[in-house]
């Protein structure tokens, strides 16, 4: 047995590591799952002992509002706030060029409005995330509008996926998830584009050229660092 650090105390490293970036008076994109949720505590407890000041957030889904609203953290929208400063957020896939398949948790659509409306994307993960090409272990969840149920999953599965429906999951959105089992994936750009083609897609999980930054705690908790300089 190995002196491995639990996977959730390597979360909240990451998380509280990627929180060092945040700096009084930003408007900051609060992501959605089980490591973003250690951000949003962190972000919190900052704001309380007042070495944080004057943040404003926009949450990522309907649990992260309920979060941080817990924390007091101060929440606005994007029709108020259309520009934020950092959103941090976490992943399911981080491939070396920090491309990123995202949305287990469901919130992949908020979360991408959210990314691409951000000046920078913080990846906050442990280092179980980390693959060599997107699709390796993760599939690809599709956000779908309940009436095109039928025939996107017939157009993904034209694509060479095994399409399974989260059963009984409804999106803050009101529409439903396909998981796109594709395995290993050659060529996510034109993937990418593919899937949006059909009609009644709503969003995917490729996050493609989004992340800035991800920060990635080791198994025994050393904290990693990855830039990418893609925004002028
Ligand atoms: C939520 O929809 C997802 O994109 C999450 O960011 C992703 O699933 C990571 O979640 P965990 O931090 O719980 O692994």
């Amino acid at each position: 047995m190995s002196g491995d650090i639990p996977k959730v105390e390597l979360k909240r490293l990451a998380a509280e590591k990627a929180v060092e970036y945040v700096e009084s008076g930003m408007v900051l994109g609060l992501g959605t799952g089980s490591t973003a949720v250690f951000m949003v505590r962190a972000i919190g407890r900052l704001l309380a002992n007042g070495r944080l000041q004057n943040i404003i957030a926009i949450p990522t889904s309907e649990a992260t509002a309920r979060e941080a609203e817990k924390w007091n953290i101060p929440l606005t929208t994007l029709d108020v706030h259309p520009v934020i400063d950092v959103t941090i957020d976490g992943a399911d896939e981080i491939a070396p060029d920090l491309g990123l398949i995202k949305g287990l948790g469901g919130a992949l659509l908020r979360e991408k409005i959210t990314a691409v409306s951000s000046k920078k994307l913080i990846i906050i993960s442990d280092d179980s995330k980390v693959v060599q090409h997107l699709g390796e272990k993760a599939p690809i969840p599709v956000e779908v509008i309940p009436f095109a149920r039928q025939p996107v999953y017939a157009y993904l599965q034209s694509l060479g996926a095994k399409v399974i429906e989260r059963e009984g999951f409804i999106t803050d959105e009101n529409n439903i998830i396909l998981d796109c089992h594709f395995g290993k994936i050659d060529d996510p750009y034109s993937l990418a584009e593919k899937i949006r083609q059909q009609p009644g897609v709503v969003e995917h999980g490729l996050f493609l050229n989004m992340a800035a930054t991800a920060v990635i705690a080791s198994k025994d908790g050393e904290l990693n660092l990855y830039e990418r300089n893609f925004r002028n």
